[in-house]
């Protein structure tokens, strides 16, 4: 459980002052010179001691992400791009930290681009994020007015230049090879990779891509210690994380956990536990939609983290923890989010550009019941056509839940079709 001295997200329910002043009297630009001076080298080494993992989703080490750009920059410059295209059903965590922590995520894009060699940086913020975009332009302007960043930015010799860029609502510009694409001006597509971005990235340039939480956390790393991150949570699983718990709680929240924190806890502390009691229960989607639903038994002791949350069959992903009760047509939930990926497929695989809508029209199917009990392998054994077979993860993220409906709730879906069969009968 988190005390409250190791919280970092301060200002997370927006109850203080979010502009500079609000943020510096929380410790934000404290001393940041002093943060630079450590040197590119010791910020990276404090990161991957910190053991950060990406917050974006698929929780790749960040200090091991930077230490893959060129120490030098050579003829081609460096790019920080922060992903800020918060797009994962039940996700809304960055969302907050821009509209009330915004100096925290301004004064982290400083600290990540020097280390990283990068003069400038992006933010790719989501069309629909227009407070949050105003907010973060609020928080630049006054960093730049304040010396903070800009040229020589805190006094530190590092010229440091941030842009706000705002996306136009495509789900899969948060797929950082696509929000590379679309930052340049292009209709937004992913990319093959390799090479991935810290080879070649934005204008073909190494180019270090994060999501806001990430960055929004090496402030506090550099100044309280990778140690002290890495004491939080359990090994290779460390430090705080953001959850975004909605569904069938008794009060829906986002809150600042320690990593690990079991679901049980996590619920009752902040929750006010599950509606109408535990025994209510059904399912939980544990990461955003992405990652497949679990039943109560497997998730009510389970570690809030990417280890326990992969053995138990499922992943930690965004950590948009979607609870379901009872009340729940579990597979009428899961068909709406098959749609969902088929809307959103950039089109341009075959395996997920004709496999979401295959998934969907078979999903509808088995919402109606008007399919045969035998073609519930069919639909597996489709998701494993698509999965794994696709340019990006957004065709594992369209097979991954309809997986976990079938391993985890097979006889809701066997329910429906018996139930039309009775009828026509
Ligand atoms: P990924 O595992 O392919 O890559 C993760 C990061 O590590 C990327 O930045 C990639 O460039 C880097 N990386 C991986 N292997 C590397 C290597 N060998 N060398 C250099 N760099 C390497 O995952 P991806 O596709 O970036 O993200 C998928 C996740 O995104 C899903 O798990 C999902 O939870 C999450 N997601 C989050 C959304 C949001 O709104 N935050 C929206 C949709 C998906
Ligand atoms: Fe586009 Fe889907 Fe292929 Fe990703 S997997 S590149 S979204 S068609």
């Amino acid at each position: 459980m988190l005390r409250d001295q190791d919280r970092i997200f301060t200002n997370l329910y927006g109850i203080h002052d979010w502009r500079l002043k609000g943020a510096q009297s929380r410790g934000d630009w404290d001393n940041t010179k002093a943060l630079l001076a450590k040197g590119r080298d010791a910020i990276i080494e404090e990161v991957k001691t910190s053991g950060l993992r990406g917050r974006g989703g698929a929780g790749f080490g960040t200090g091991m992400k930077w230490s893959f750009m060129p120490k030098t920059e050579g003829a081609r410059p460096h790019y920080l791009v922060i992903n800020a295209d918060e797009g994962e059903p039940g996700t809304c965590k960055d969302r907050e930290i821009m509209r009330f922590d915004p100096h925290k995520l301004v004064e982290g894009a400083l600290l990540a681009a020097f280390a990283i060699g990068a003069h400038a940086s992006y933010i790719y913020i989501r069309g629909e994020f227009i407070r949050e975009a105003e907010h973060l332009q609020v928080a630049i302007d006054e960093a730049y007015a304040a010396g903070l960043i800009g040229k020589n930015a805190c006094g530190s010799g590092w010229d440091f230049d941030l842009y706000v860029h705002r996306g136009a609502g495509a789900y899969i510009c948060g797929e950082e090879s696509a929000l590379i694409e679309s930052l340049e001006g292009k209709k937004g597509q992913p990319r093959l990779k390799p090479p991935f971005p810290a080879g070649v990235g934005l204008y073909g340039c190494p180019t270090t891509v994060n999501n806001v939480e990430s960055i929004a956390v090496v402030p506090a790393i550099l100044r309280r210690s990778g140690a002290w991150f890495a004491g939080l949570g359990r090994a290779k699983n460390s430090g705080t994380k953001l959850f975004c718990i909605s569904g069938h709680v008794n009060k829906p929240c986002n809150v600042e956990e320690e990593m690990g924190i079991s679901f049980r806890e996590l619920i009752d502390k902040h929750c006010g536990g599950i509606r109408g009691g535990w025994d209510n229960l059904m399912g939980v989607i544990p990461g955003g939609s992405s990652t497949p639903v679990l039943t109560r038994e497997v998730i009510e002791n389970c570690p809030m983290d990417f280890d326990g949350l992969r053995e138990a069959g499922s992943g930690l992903g965004t950590a948009a923890v979607i609870v379901m009760d009872k009340s729940t047509d579990i597979v009428r939930a899961i068909t709406r989010l098959s749609r969902f990926y088929k809307h959103e497929s950039c089109g341009q695989c075959t395996p997920c550009r004709e496999g979401t809508g295959w998934m969907w029209r078979m999903m509808e199917r088995m919402d109606k019941g008007d399919a045969t009990i035998e073609e519930i392998d069919l639909l597996q054994q489709v998701t494993k056509q698509v999965e794994g077979h696709t340019i990006c993860a957004l065709g594992d993220a369209a097979a991954w839940p309809i997986q976990g409906l079938i391993r985890n709730f097979r006889p809701e879906i066997e329910k429906k079709i018996r139930a039309r069969n009775s009828s026509a009968a």
